[in-house]
């Protein structure tokens, strides 16, 4: 008996290595649907970036990871690290689970001041702030099993240790009580926490990173459709082209999304130290991204002041279909990273969104698309790398109804990105795109309300085989969108309907791939 189950042992332990034999010697990251210029793991699942921080010339890039598996189970911290935002080094695990439970999101930051104790001589510590959450907790009576932790590395992040003080903040009888978003805030020189606690926010304050104390709370009840609250962040934001300097509030949220499912909003207002107050009703909601596809982001610690900017980046899945999605090796990627900005529009103080410049260095060759009439359907290009390429141009609308611009491989597949004008509604059909029976909550059209609608837009557009990102009128809209076509896209269209349309001179640049 034992000598059989040793030997079934010893050919479980051959089959793994034969068939995970590219595995363990590393991904080509060639496999079908895998992005080629999005962060995705090596291998197994992924989900929520976590600790986005950057220090001595590096971004660091944390994130869910569940190993052992391309489902979600029991959570580490991944790590990865890029000095341009584009290309990324993976690097081991940052944190495993513990006694105190599994690793939930969370943030990052520099103790430049050293507030904490945890650095040496003159390298401030890197200090990690996470959920705990005990998975012996959740299967017992009592609601407290989500608490906050901080674990510290001297050495860029690449070894760690936890704190013997664990938990820091402990948990006050909420049963959804996690994801810390930890900042410096300089007006009263002490370190401000913001936690997602159920149906609401948390804020608390610390001299030094380990003792917190409750300040304040936002939003309590005020949006049951959209389920659980997650990931939020707070920053301070200037308003473009003026010295004026706001608060923003990023939340995710477990359901009602402006397209069904997991979502991401915002609020605009005041910040003192210890209470936000939004400029609008806590019940209104803004949409950071349109699409289905960019979940539970949050931007960057530490960017330095000569850079300034607000750096973003959320994961692309939404829980109703993530962990269905037909990757196997992996799953999931990042967006790409984004830079946030605050603008005065029609309807108040607006959050923009705008692809980071360093990715236009993946920029090969480049196709002008010449200005045109267009009615009907119309092929611009037609050439096996339609892939992975970005595409811009502007669009003056004449008469037609509908006009937009399509992806379609030799399948018949489509990925399509229309405007309907008596609708004023960007509309983004992933319904013949490739595979979609893994769940009944994928297929279908995304709709975009463009208010107040308009004749003329600039449509800025990522492609990476599995994934569009829109950005419309210089980042005012987002759309994030994932799709799963059975081959490469071979062939761009810009199509009219009922009437014809202009568009202006574009351009198509052809991007490389980040892994070598
Ligand atoms: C958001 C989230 C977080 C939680 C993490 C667990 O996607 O549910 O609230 O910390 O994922 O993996």
């Amino acid at each position: 008996m034992k000598t059989t189950k040793r030997a079934n042992h010893v050919w479980v332990l051959v089959t793994l290595v034969v068939l995970g034999g590219p595995r363990l010697l590393g991904q080509s990251f060639e496999e079908p649907h895998r992005p080629q210029f999005h962060f995705t793991p090596e291998e197994a699942w992924m989900n929520d970036p976590n600790g986005m921080v950057y220090y001595d010339g590096e971004y660091h890039l944390f994130y869910q990871h569940y190993p052992y598996a391309s489902v979600w189970g029991p959570m580490h911290w991944g790590h990865a690290v890029s000095t341009d935002l584009v290309h990324w080094e993976h690097l081991p695990i940052a944190l495993f689970p513990d006694e105190h439970g599994l690793i939930f999101s969370g943030s990052a930051v520099i103790d430049w001041n050293n507030t904490s104790g945890f650095g040496e001589g003159d390298t401030p510590p890197m200090i990690a702030i996470y959920t705990y959450h005990n998975m012996v907790g959740e299967r017992t009576p009592g609601e407290q099993f989500q608490t906050q932790g901080i674990a510290y590395s001297l050495d860029k992040g690449r070894t760690w240790t936890k704190y013997e003080g664990n938990p820091v903040v402990p948990n006050p009888g909420i049963r959804d009580f996690r994801d810390p978003k930890v900042i410096w805030h300089e007006g009263t020189q002490r370190w401000i926490m913001i936690l997602a606690a159920k149906d609401r926010l948390q804020l608390y304050t610390s001299p030094n990173l380990k003792d917190w104390t409750f300040a304040s709370e936002l939003g309590q009840g005020s949006t049951p459709q959209l389920g659980v609250w997650e990931c939020p962040d707070l920053f301070p934001l200037q308003v473009e082209g003026t010295d004026q300097q706001k608060w923003v509030i990023i939340v995710s949220h477990g359901g009602g999304g402006p397209n069904g499912g997991s979502c991401t909003r915002y609020m605009v207002g005041d910040f003192d130290g210890s209470t936000f107050t939004p400029d609008h009703p806590v019940e209104q909601i803004n949409w950071l991204d349109y699409g289905k596809d960019n979940y539970a982001g949050v931007t960057w610690s530490d960017i330095p002041e000569a850079d300034g900017r607000r750096l973003f980046m959320g994961w692309m899945s939404n829980w109703e279909y993530a962990t269905r999605v037909p990757t196997t090796e992996w799953r999931s990627a990042m967006t790409l990273p984004r830079s946030l900005h605050l603008r005065e529009t029609d309807r108040g103080l607006r959050l923009a969104s705008k692809p980071v410049e360093e990715l236009n260095a993946l920029r090969t060759s480049t196709t002008d698309i010449a200005a045109q009439t267009v009615s009907g359907h119309k092929q611009v290009m037609k050439d096996a790398t339609l892939s992975e390429v970005e595409v811009s141009f502007d669009l003056a609308n004449s008469d037609s109804h509908s006009f937009g611009v399509e992806l379609a491989n030799e399948a018949g597949e489509y990925i399509r990105v229309h405007y309907d004008r008596a609708s004023s509604l960007i509309i983004i059909d992933r319904s013949n795109a490739g595979i979609m029976d893994f769940s009944p909550a994928f297929p279908g059209l995304h709709y975009i309300p463009i208010d107040p609608p308009t004749d003329r837009m600039d449509w800025h557009i990522y492609f990476d085989e599995s994934s569009l990102e829109l950005f419309v009128n210089d980042g005012a809209y987002v759309v994030t969108d994932i799709f799963f076509p059975t081959s490469a896209f071979s062939q761009l269209s810009f199509f009219a309907f009922h009437g014809a349309a202009k568009v202006q001179a574009g351009k198509v640049h052809r991007l490389e791939r980040i892994w070598d």
